[in-house]
């Protein structure tokens, strides 16, 4: 009789650990960073399709420089995002997904080279301006004028405007001496511009397994829209994509060996507003649930 009771517990303890085990071989967490003049708010809606599909899986929206706050400059947010992605991942031992939208798909890059043990599975950037930005978009009205996208090099090209996080993937075509000279962001993450860490920043991107690349014509912020896919303007601002770009083929920062061994995945997909990416469902269907595993 007396024994009934600590086998009870055995049998308990022994179900415990099982179900510890399922978790650890189950969903892999997923951080999302979002993108500029949000925050974690506009992420429930797809923290509740990864949950329905994948019950049990471990969703964290990073709540750091949201709205306003996502215009400060980059190098202080990737500093911060680095914290408490290093935390969260720190938690997940067995590798984590990262999720990033817009100007946090730019954010996750330089996360992804800047952390020398990441443990970043895959990355899946959804319509984020990888190769820059040169468009005047409705979205950033309160903060940008509108129509005058020819002079923001001269705001963005110096130390004051490389102070806001729009100059630091402001890529101007027609500017290109410019940009590399003074964008002191985005030309040393793509290495455009070689620099002393360009070599470990690449091993470090190297380190993951998968990068999802998604976007589409109808996003309306994202100028050009291939920029969600590595893909920018030359000098007479026609679309060159991505497998054409000098940092594609002198594979600068690595892309062109992840390609090479079968890790990157590109999605496009029309009809979709910049701000709705993250809440439609087909998209989320066709281009990111199979890769949350
Ligand atoms: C790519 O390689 C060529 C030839 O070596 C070099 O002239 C050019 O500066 C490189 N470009 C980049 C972006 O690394
Ligand atoms: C890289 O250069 C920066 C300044 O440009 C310097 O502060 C840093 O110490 C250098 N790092 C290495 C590893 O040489
Ligand atoms: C949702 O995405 C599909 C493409 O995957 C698109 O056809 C549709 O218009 C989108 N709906 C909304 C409301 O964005």
């Amino acid at each position: 009789m007396t024994a009934a009771g600590p086998s009870a517990q055995l049998l308990q303890l022994q179900l415990q650990l099982l179900l510890a085990a399922g978790c650890i071989h189950g969903y892999k967490p997923v951080v999302i960073i979002h993108g500029i003049l949000d925050g974690p708010k506009q992420f429930t809606v797809l923290t509740s399709f990864i949950t329905k599909v994948h019950p049990g899986t471990q969703v964290s929206v990073i709540s750091l420089y949201n709205d306003l706050k996502s215009l400060k400059s980059l190098w202080v947010q990737v500093q911060n995002f680095r914290k408490a992605f290093q935390e969260l991942m720190l938690k997940s031992p067995e590798g984590v997904h990262l999720l990033c939208f817009s100007q946090g798909g730019v954010i996750c890059r330089a996360l992804l080279s800047m952390i020398p043990d990441h443990n970043v599975d895959t990355f899946i950037s959804l319509s984020a301006p990888l190769a820059g930005q040169y468009g005047d978009t409705d979205y950033l009205n309160p903060v940008f004028p509108k129509q005058l996208k020819k002079e923001v090099y001269l705001f963005c090209y110096n130390k004051l405007g490389q102070r806001w996080s729009i100059c630091n993937y402001w890529n101007d075509p027609h500017h290109r001496s410019n940009y590399l000279r003074s964008n002191t962001f985005l030309p040393l993450l793509n290495a455009e511009k070689t620099h002393n860490l360009t070599t470990e920043w690449r091993k470090n991107f190297l380190q993951i397994k998968k990068l999802v690349l998604i976007g589409g014509p109808d996003d309306g912020v994202i100028t050009p829209w291939q920029s969600s896919h590595f893909g920018f303007y030359d000098g007479g601002e026609a679309v060159v994509e991505m497998r054409n770009q000098e940092f594609y083929r002198n594979d600068t920062f690595g892309l062109k060996t992840l390609d090479a061994r079968g890790g990157v995945s590109v999605c496009v997909q029309p009809g979709v507003k910049h701000t709705q990416w993250h809440q439609n469902f087909t998209v989320f269907q066709s281009c990111v649930e199979k890769w949350l595993t």
